[in-house]
């Protein structure tokens, strides 16, 4: 399989741990992402490919081409604006389908994706007429807590085919207990049973002081999941604010004196900021700025009940395993990079799921 904006590989990760494919090679523009691809997958870093996607010509056979271009940008249905080079990316990942042969493609983005014009574009390519005339499309709308991974996380999935359609990604869990489907995997579960985190203290601010060589550049890294445990340091006003919420509230449980002058005014909308999180749930959908908690319901779960009172956001380690990685991936990147690539993840628990119909229509 062939992974085009690859980011740390998150499709990847999946793809292999379903156990039939291997990853030919990846293609990303940001430096650290292809580095943190190359450091879990290439370790010559001889088959990632970093830049541009349209300058990736040099396109190798393979049975399937996966593929998230980013979310940003995709126009709404009826607003044509075809100069938007971010349109093009869709075509650019068509076009690596067709060089390379492909016999199936699985393409993910965000739920709403599936109203906009480049959706409806992609379909038309992958049938009749169409650069992929030899292709049909099936489109799942999926989410990644019905995976097992322990976040609330819808997404698009469109599976191109040229051999035949595949199966609905069979869910492993439910919301409630069902008949061959566990409880969905709460915070609980994931920080107490995962492999790491809740054990080890939390460092402050910075990653460890390393590079790798890549590409003929350094990059830092290699970190284990362990060494993203790190917070930021927050300023008393932040501190004393996150003290008054509770899990499942947000900002509209602070007293008036601590309300942002800038929120006083805008009294309903963005009901999700300063979100604090629920143990006894998934988490809600991890964005590249998780580490800020004004930023969304990113606030760690533990607010007193017994234990003490963890006033802070999410560490990278936590959104990572909140993402469904486990402590084989290694990360390389500035902290922020580091998070862009993590937001951007497909978790790796849907992924494999979604590989297990592919491998078998492919007869892998
Ligand atoms: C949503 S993320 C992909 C995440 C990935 N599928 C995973 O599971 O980890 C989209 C990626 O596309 C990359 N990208 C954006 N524009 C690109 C371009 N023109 N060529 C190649 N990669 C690009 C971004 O840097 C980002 O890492």
């Amino acid at each position: 399989m062939l992974d085009l904006f690859a980011g740390c590989g998150g499709l990847t990760r999946g793809f292999i741990d379903q156990g039939s494919f291997d990853g030919v090679g990846g293609v990303e523009l940001d430096r650290a992402a292809a580095a943190t691809y190359a450091a879990n997958f290439d370790p010559t870093g001889l088959h990632t490919y970093t830049g541009d996607i349209a300058g990736f010509t040099n396109v190798p056979s393979v049975d399937l081409v996966v593929g998230g271009p980013p979310c940003q940008g995709f126009s709404a249905l009826g607003k044509r604006d075809p100069t938007d080079v971010r349109n093009q990316l869709w075509r650019q990942f068509v076009r690596v389908v067709r060089d390379s042969d492909a016999r199936m493609f699985v393409f993910e983005n965000v739920d709403r994706f599936a109203k906009t014009l480049e959706f409806q574009r992609l379909r038309d390519a992958a049938g009749e007429g169409g650069e992929l005339a030899d292709f049909r499309t099936q489109v799942f709308r999926l989410n990644a807590a019905d995976y097992g991974a322990p976040q609330k996380r819808v997404r698009t999935v469109i599976v191109g085919s040229s051999i035949g359609p595949i199966a609905e990604p069979a869910p492993t869990h439910a919301r409630r207990p069902a008949e061959g489907r566990d409880r969905w995997v709460s915070l609980r579960d994931a920080f107490a049973g995962g492999p790491l985190v809740l054990e080890l203290p939390v460092r402050a601010e910075r990653l460890p002081d390393r590079s790798v060589d890549f590409q003929g550049g350094e990059v830092p890294g290699a970190f284990e999941l362990r060494e993203l445990h790190v917070t930021r340091n927050y300023d008393l006003k932040s501190l004393i604010r996150y003290a008054h919420i509770q899990p499942g509230q947000s900002r509209f449980a602070l007293p008036d004196e601590l309300q942002y002058p800038c929120w006083r005014k805008h009294t309903k909308g963005a009901g999700d900021v300063l979100g604090r999180l629920r143990w006894d749930e998934p988490a809600v959908t991890i964005r590249t700025e998780f580490f800020k908690p004004e930023k969304g319901r990113f606030l760690h779960p533990q607010w007193e009940n017994g234990g003490e009172q963890i006033n802070r956001a999410l560490t990278h380690a936590e959104a990572a395993v909140v993402q469904g990685f486990d402590a084989r991936h290694v990360w390389c990147g500035t902290k922020t990079e580091i998070a862009r690539q993590i937001g951007n993840a497909v978790p790796p628990p849907l992924a494999r799921a979604i590989a297990q119909p592919v491998a078998e229509r492919l007869g892998a």
